[in-house]
């Protein structure tokens, strides 16, 4: 499995090369190539291939939406880690980017990693019609502002050392982290033209995967060792983080997670025959240590 992920991760990679090459010159490119290459798991591309194959894709139907997700999600985090988020200064083995290349230049490159994502799947070569790729514009653009990613990372800072009930906080991750996975389980679904009752399964299969992913992150900051995950460990309880884990304790959330992967698992089945892959990533997900 790890292969396949690793393989996956390659594949994006030298993808986001040549985009980066085609790219006009500018001094921003060298902070958002350190933000976006040379690490991560990528596995937000391995899911969209996962799916894909559901859908009998190609992967040049999706690659450039794999690319795009990688440049939204690298710029989520090097402003996650800023001083005034979650201020961390090791992201991937690496310092940060505001350790790197100073606040200023973190918060601009990864602006510019968010719209190149735009660029990315309306730029013309990528040969899907031009009806799905303003579906799947305007999906993206909904999930990543603040509905999305910038809305669930609003309420994951004003969350800090308060009193949170449990739906509250799983409300909270669907939006930082489930959102970015709902999508990239809806955009296959629209690029093959599926049904509206397949497509809204898609997006709670992507919510649920999303909230596992990132009870899983919550459980190795807890569990987890800075070589691993190529960051700080205990970090979050130090910030005082609402998390499942904080309000269950791990076992308990370890249960709550078998659960979730059970549902998730059970929504696949009832859409289709060949899903072993699918669910490889996702034991990947409950099993990794980084
Ligand atoms: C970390 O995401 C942030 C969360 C949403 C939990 P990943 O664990 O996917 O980070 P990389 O890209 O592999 O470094
Ligand atoms: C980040 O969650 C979620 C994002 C959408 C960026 P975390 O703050 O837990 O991610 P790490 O642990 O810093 O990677
Ligand atoms: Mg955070
Ligand atoms: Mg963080
Ligand atoms: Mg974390």
């Amino acid at each position: 499995m790890l292969r396949t992920i690793n393989n996956n991760a390659k594949t994006i990679d030298k993808f986001l090369k040549n985009y980066f090459k085609k790219q006009g010159h500018s001094q921003l490119l060298t902070p958002m190539k350190y933000g976006v290459l040379f690490g991560g798991k990528k596995i937000r591309s391995t899911i969209i291939f996962n799916m894909s194959e559901l859908f009998n894709l190609r992967k040049k139907d999706v690659i450039n939406i794999c690319g795009a997700v990688e440049c939204i999600h690298s710029y989520s985090l090097i402003h996650d880690d800023l001083p005034c988020m979650d201020n961390d200064n090791l992201r991937r083995g690496k310092p940060a980017s505001h350790i790197k290349f100073g606040e200023s230049t973190a918060i601009l490159s990864g602006n510019s990693l968010l719209t190149i994502a735009f660029e990315m799947i309306t730029e013309k070569n990528y040969g899907i019609k031009l009806n799905k790729k303003i579906l799947i514009l305007n999906r993206l653009a909904e999930y990543v502002g603040h509905t999305g990613i910038a809305g669930g990372q609003f309420l994951d800072l004003s969350y800090e050392k308060k009193k949170v009930s449990i739906s509250k906080v799983i409300e909270m991750q669907k939006k930082k982290t489930g959102k970015l996975f709902e999508f990239c389980c809806l955009a296959p679904a629209i690029i093959s033209g599926a049904n509206n009752k397949t497509i809204k399964e898609m997006r709670l299969i992507g919510q649920e995967l999303g909230l596992l992913f990132q009870i899983t992150d919550d459980l190795l900051d807890i569990k987890g060792n800075k070589k691993d995950t190529g960051k700080q460990v205990k970090k979050d309880k130090k910030r005082g983080k609402s998390t499942i884990v904080d309000l269950l304790g791990y076992n308990k959330t370890l249960e709550f997670t078998f659960k979730l992967k059970k549902m998730i698992i059970k929504r696949l089945r009832k859409y289709k025959k060949k899903d072993d892959k699918l669910i490889r990533t996702i034991n990947f997900i409950i099993d990794r240590s980084f």
